[in-house]
């Protein structure tokens, strides 16, 4: 028999919110609420235009919005009148002080931990969801025991592993789902807890547990191994440009590999999005603080490697054209992190973009839905910079196009109109290696690929 449980969840971001959404419709015996400090999130949530975009969100959330699940902004009163409490704020690097730049900002979550401590009047479990470095499930139980008031206070880690553009379905069919706690009576009390929420649509055997360090550090761990697989990949595409070599048929033989395996193989401009580089640093950091300076080391490339595959693709921009920039229209298509999303946060587009301004280009951004984003990141940058959805007119004019997103519309455009349109001699920098680059030489294109030689009229 399912009985009825009362969840909140702290944060109502890219996580927060479709995670809740999903478990509010599969769970519909639970009754889900969301709050977050930000009225404006929490209002847009509540209305038809969703604060964030992801495949199959506004579905989930139609279905379940004002039945069993609920945004709103009194988290006192959530916390008050839940048993089972996600936290799901940020944690960002920090930007100040001892480990500046590296190290997670936790203050927000400390912050959070002490609203649960203050307004709780029964006992709860509370569920780090946010990535977190090791062992600050044991700050969070420290600060909950801090004032013993008779309310029992369980902490458990339940890492998420879904990925943006595609948050739904990983969230619906996980690869696994990951429940550490502590081995006490108590502390398993509340592992079966939350795993009989999860029982409720993911196969009992894709549910793992294990000790909270052990979960905390997997999140980080799994998210290193993904990241190096880019920068592995992004490392040998410089020098397959250097070669006749050519990084889509290098990558091919190797992720067929069945030890190896094909995933997270594409060669790109390098990863962005809010958790790669982060989960890396604090890795790197905790390493570093354990003595370990050869591991952090060994980490730590992978971030340099990602630095060092962005700047090469300006600095192959610029050879190409003709050793300036300055005063050329470049055209951005794609400005988010990767397809599918809106998000922006770390995304290498804006890297590019902000370093095309350097040279003094001019530059049009384009994207189906990170616009919105890209002029809060493009905040304060100095340059020519102009906006336009339409991926044909934001063209228009241009000397050259970056390709930095792999959206699926742009394979399938009118080249020739483009190319029509464009000053010449026009470039093209395809920086997903997702285009036709024989098609597009043909129709005039100089080309350049990630990893591959370019194809130039010269
Ligand atoms: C966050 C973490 O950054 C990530 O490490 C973790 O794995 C999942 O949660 P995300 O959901 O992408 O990721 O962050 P974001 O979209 O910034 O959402 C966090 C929300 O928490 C924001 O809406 C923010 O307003 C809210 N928040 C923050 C609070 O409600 N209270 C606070 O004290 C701080
Ligand atoms: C990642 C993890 O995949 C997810 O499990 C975790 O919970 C959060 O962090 P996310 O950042 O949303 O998810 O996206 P992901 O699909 O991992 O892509 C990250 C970046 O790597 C993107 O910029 C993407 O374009 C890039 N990438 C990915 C490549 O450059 N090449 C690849 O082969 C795959």
């Amino acid at each position: 028999m399912n009985v009825k449980k009362n969840i909140l969840c702290i944060g109502a971001g890219y996580v927060g919110g479709p995670t809740m959404a999903v478990i509010a419709r599969k769970c519909p015996h639970c009754r889900v609420t969301v709050v977050d400090t930000d009225a404006k999130r929490i209002e847009a949530w509540n209305s038809d235009s969703l604060p964030i975009y992801e495949p199959g969100l506004a579905e989930t959330i139609q279905q379940t919005r004002g039945k069993n699940l609920f945004f709103r902004t009194d988290i006192e009163r959530g916390i008050r009148e839940n048993d089972i409490i996600f936290v799901s704020v940020n944690t960002p690097t920090k930007t100040f002080g001892v480990g500046a730049g590296m190290a997670a900002d936790l203050h927000y979550w400390e912050k959070t931990a002490r609203q649960i401590l203050e307004h709780s009047q029964s006992s709860k479990i509370v569920v780090e969801k946010c990535t977190l470095p090791v062992k600050t499930a044991l700050a969070m139980e420290r600060i909950l025991k801090s004032v013993p008031n008779g309310n029992n206070f369980e902490v458990l880690s339940n890492p998420e592993f879904m990925a943006e553009g595609t948050a739904i379905k990983d969230l619906e069919y996980p690869d696994r789902v990951l429940i550490g706690s502590r081995e006490t009576e108590s502390g398993l009390k509340a592992r079966d807890v939350l795993t009989e929420i999860y029982t409720q649509w993911v196969p009992r055997e894709k549910i793992i547990t294990s000790n909270i360090w052990s979960s905390e550090l997997s999140k980080l761990v799994a998210n290193a191994f993904l990241a190096q697989r880019i920068s592995s990949i992004n490392a040998i595409s410089a020098l397959c440009e250097k070669t006749e070599a050519d990084i889509k048929e290098v990558s091919k033989a190797v992720g067929m590999d069945s030890r190896i395996g094909p995933k997270f193989l594409e060669s790109s401009i390098g990863f962005g999005g809010s958790c790669f580089k982060k989960d890396i640093l604090n890795l790197v950091y905790l390493c570093r603080n354990y003595g370990l300076s050869e591991v952090a080391a060994y980490w730590e490339s992978v971030v340099r490697i990602n630095e060092y595959q962005q700047e090469r693709f300006i600095l192959n921009m610029l050879g190409a054209m003709f050793n300036t920039l300055s005063g050329k229209k470049i055209c951005i298509w794609g400005v988010a992190f990767k397809a599918n999303t809106g998000d922006t946060r770390e995304s290498p587009a804006i890297y590019i973009a902000r370093r095309l301004l350097e040279e003094k280009a001019e530059i049009v951004i384009s994207d189906p839905y990170a616009l919105v984003n890209a002029r809060s990141d493009m905040n304060g940058a100095e340059g020519r910079i102009s906006y336009e959805e339409d991926p044909y007119k934001a063209a228009w004019g241009c000397h050259a196009i970056a390709v930095l997103t792999e959206w699926e519309q742009y394979k399938s455009l009118d080249f020739h109109n483009i190319f029509r349109e464009m000053i010449k001699p026009a470039f093209i920098f395809d920086g997903r290696n997702i285009l036709d680059h024989q098609r597009c030489f043909n129709i005039g294109f100089n080309v350049y690929p990630i990893g591959k030689p370019p194809l130039t009229h010269f």
